[in-house]
């Protein structure tokens, strides 16, 4: 029998499409389990300034549907202290708040691995963010609407790319990771993918570009992820038109609205089953773990392996993005 009887449930980081379905989720699973719930408003920073309050049933009507995070959130230094720690801590206690629940990317996680150490505290975490970059899990809540969203603005841009037969560069988000470049870039047709896990050469990307022009294609796109290493889609622009001024080259950088929206029904069944995942794992006595879906089946992944280790990319995936952008 877990002795947890009061959890708190904060979102954190950047936030992603889905955050929302996933609160609901916990809040609804941990009242059916005979758990008080507490929301804790702009991440650790209301852990910190006391921002809580007690949820019920209502406070997450109506929300599964609503893109962000009712909850807010937050970048938080003083978390990063450990005297703002201990303040959570504190606030937690006088609250009798047993467990916490964090939605949120790496940096969250990070967070909860090092507040949950220190205090002996249960915390499971839903990876909750666009960029799909935790290692441990096939996907992440926010993930898959984001990808929509991207390959929307593709098909869009598209359209008068070959009304103009230009070549287009379009940065993504992504953070470190390649993941919305590469699956956007196939989802939409695009002729390729530059990402922070595998190098391209400007001159081989000019030849496939040059390649696709003289076989009568009207237009030419390629998704940039955003990373120092690729160099950003107006770095790498700059430098295709310097060495090849034929081009007319433009481009786009689709920015914060790939994190905004309505959470695609993947995205909200991945958060419900993930949330309701959280409330079993904490009454199990599970701790320092993030909940992770692997084959369709839920998984624990301990937070240490879920932050430490960079996720991999499918070779595969790049391999088709080549094969079909001929
Ligand atoms: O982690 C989500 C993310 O959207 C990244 O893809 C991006 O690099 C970053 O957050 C942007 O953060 P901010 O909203 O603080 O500018």
């Amino acid at each position: 029998m877990s002795h947890v009887k009061s959890i708190g449930i904060l979102t954190s980081g950047g936030d992603a499409p889905g955050m929302n379905a996933a609160i609901r989720a916990v809040t609804r699973a941990g009242i059916y389990a005979g758990l008080k719930v507490f929301g804790i408003y702009r991440g650790y920073r209301g852990l910190i300034y006391d921002e809580i309050e007690e949820f019920s049933t209502q406070n997450v009507s109506n929300i599964i549907q609503r893109g962000g995070t009712i909850l807010k959130t937050a970048r938080c230094k003083e978390f990063q202290t450990p005297e703002g720690r201990q303040c959570a801590y504190d606030v937690l206690r006088r609250h009798g708040i047993d467990a916490l629940v964090v939605i949120g990317g790496d940096g969250s996680l990070t967070g909860a691995r090092i507040f949950a150490n220190e205090f002996q505290l249960p915390i499971v975490g839903l990876p909750g963010t666009i960029d799909n970059d935790l290692y441990g899990t096939d996907t992440t809540i926010g993930y898959d609407t984001a990808l929509n969203t991207i390959m929307e603005c593709v098909d869009k841009i598209r359209d008068t790319a070959t009304s103009h037969e230009r070549l287009f560069f379009i940065e993504v988000m992504g953070r470190d990771a390649g993941f919305l470049a590469l699956n956007g870039a196939i989802a939409s047709g695009a002729e390729a993918a530059i990402i922070p896990e595998i190098s391209t050469q400007v001159d081989q990307l000019a030849e496939l570009i040059k390649h696709g022009f003289r076989k009568s294609k009207n237009s030419s796109i390629v998704l940039v992820a955003e990373s120092p290493i690729t160099g950003g889609a107006m770095g790498l622009a700059q430098r295709v038109e310097e060495e090849y001024p034929g081009y007319d080259v433009r481009v786009s950088i689709l920015g914060h609205l790939q994190r905004g929206g309505s959470p695609t029904a993947h995205d909200r069944i991945l958060a419900s089953r993930m949330g309701s995942a959280a409330i079993d794992a904490i009454l199990d006595d599970q701790r320092n773990v993030m909940i992770g879906i692997k084959n369709d089946e839920i998984v624990y992944v301990p937070f240490t392996k879920a932050i430490k280790n960079d996720k991999p990319i499918n070779q595969e995936l790049m391999s088709t993005l080549r094969r079909l952008s001929i």
